[in-house]
């Protein structure tokens, strides 16, 4: 093997054109899907106080929203709601005048090629604020498929081109596939949030989405962050289930999964870079103790070098810009 002082690994970095035609990894607007909060109402632009350049948006701000996403060559919105009213059932998770199915027509009314992808979940809708029916303190997992599935199929209805299913019960996927295809469906892609994790880092979504669980935790449904294995298992059975894309999450605590996953299995992996990792460098940004921009693509990039296709992020349209501006990463 050729070393030192015959191999100097400085060659490779000395001129900033030979730092580009070395970079194993380049982030491009086209990676990425982009997360929106939409709410009833007109006029609205309320910011979202952990999520700085975060809003919810009213379906009328929406749209400027999504064509500038368009502009900048983002493919996809991911669309997360505000319901008028919470209950036990979640009925305006699957009500045809619900906020997420306005936004949906709207969106594919005005901006037809962006990709409308909706979070298919109860926590938004449920008064107590878990992810499914609530039997005593348990989340009853089966009674909950249904309405899962009825809520994919009234987003499918309303004109969404891929569901995604966040609420972490067994069998979701294939509760909501079997639907689909029985509802001239079968060509609506499922990204499947196979491996998601009990995580801190939910806490600035939940203040967003207004979806903090009254009691208890998630922990009896989503994973244990001390798990690799089992989050392989998560996703083999979705996959096994009708998942056309398998995602981790979160994204920069479990970069192993996301190595691992892309390692295991030949289908696409998305990696949400969640709301608390976008806090994190919003509020050390804003202190002046990190660099923003760089600190940004950085944890971005590393996602897509772990071995990610997909990246779901609040920081999207920023990097979409930052690239365009320098064309040279
Ligand atoms: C719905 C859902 C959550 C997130 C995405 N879909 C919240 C949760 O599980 O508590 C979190 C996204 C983020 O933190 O950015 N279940």
């Amino acid at each position: 093997m050729v070393a030192f002082p015959e191999l100097r690994m400085r060659r490779l970095r000395e001129l900033e054109p030979m730092r580009v035609l070395s970079r194993e990894t380049r982030l491009s607007p086209s990676d990425f899907i982009y997360p929106i909060f939409v709410t009833h109402g007109r006029d609205l632009r309320e910011p979202i106080e952990p999520m700085p350049g975060c809003y919810q948006l009213s379906v009328d701000h929406l749209l400027a929203e999504v064509t500038e996403a368009a502009e900048l060559g983002i493919p996809g919105v991911l669309l997360f709601g505000i319901p008028q009213n919470k209950d036990p059932r979640a009925r305006e998770a699957y009500d045809e005048q619900g906020i997420i199915q306005e936004a949906i027509r709207v969106i594919k009314q005005a901006v037809p090629d962006m990709l409308v992808i909706t979070d298919v979940c109860l926590c938004e809708y449920t008064d107590h604020g878990h992810c499914g029916i609530v039997d005593g303190d348990r989340v009853d997992n089966d009674a909950t498929l249904e309405l899962l599935a009825r809520t994919a199929l009234s987003h499918t209805l309303a004109g969404a081109d891929v569901v995604a299913p966040s609420a972490m019960m067994d069998g979701q996927v294939k509760a909501i596939r079997t639907t689909l295809d029985q509802n001239r469906f079968k060509d609506v892609p499922i990204i499947a949030y196979a491996a998601k994790y009990a995580s801190a880092f939910y806490g600035p979504f939940r203040v967003a989405a207004e979806s903090a669980p009254s009691f208890g935790d998630r922990g009896g449904y989503q994973m244990d962050p001390a798990n690799r294995r089992m989050a392989m298992r998560e996703i083999e059975l979705d996959i096994e289930e009708g998942a056309d894309v398998v995602m981790v999450k979160p994204a920069l605590a479990y970069l192993d999964v996301i190595a691992r996953a892309r390692d295991s299995f030949n289908y696409p992996i998305a990696a949400y870079n969640v709301s608390g990792e976008f806090s994190m460098l919003k509020a050390a940004s804003a202190n002046g103790w990190l660099d923003e921009q760089r600190a940004a693509v950085e944890v971005l990039t590393a996602i897509k070098r772990a071995g990610a296709d997909i990246i779901l992020s609040y920081y999207a349209k920023d990097v979409a810009r930052w690239l365009r501006e320098d064309g040279s990463r």
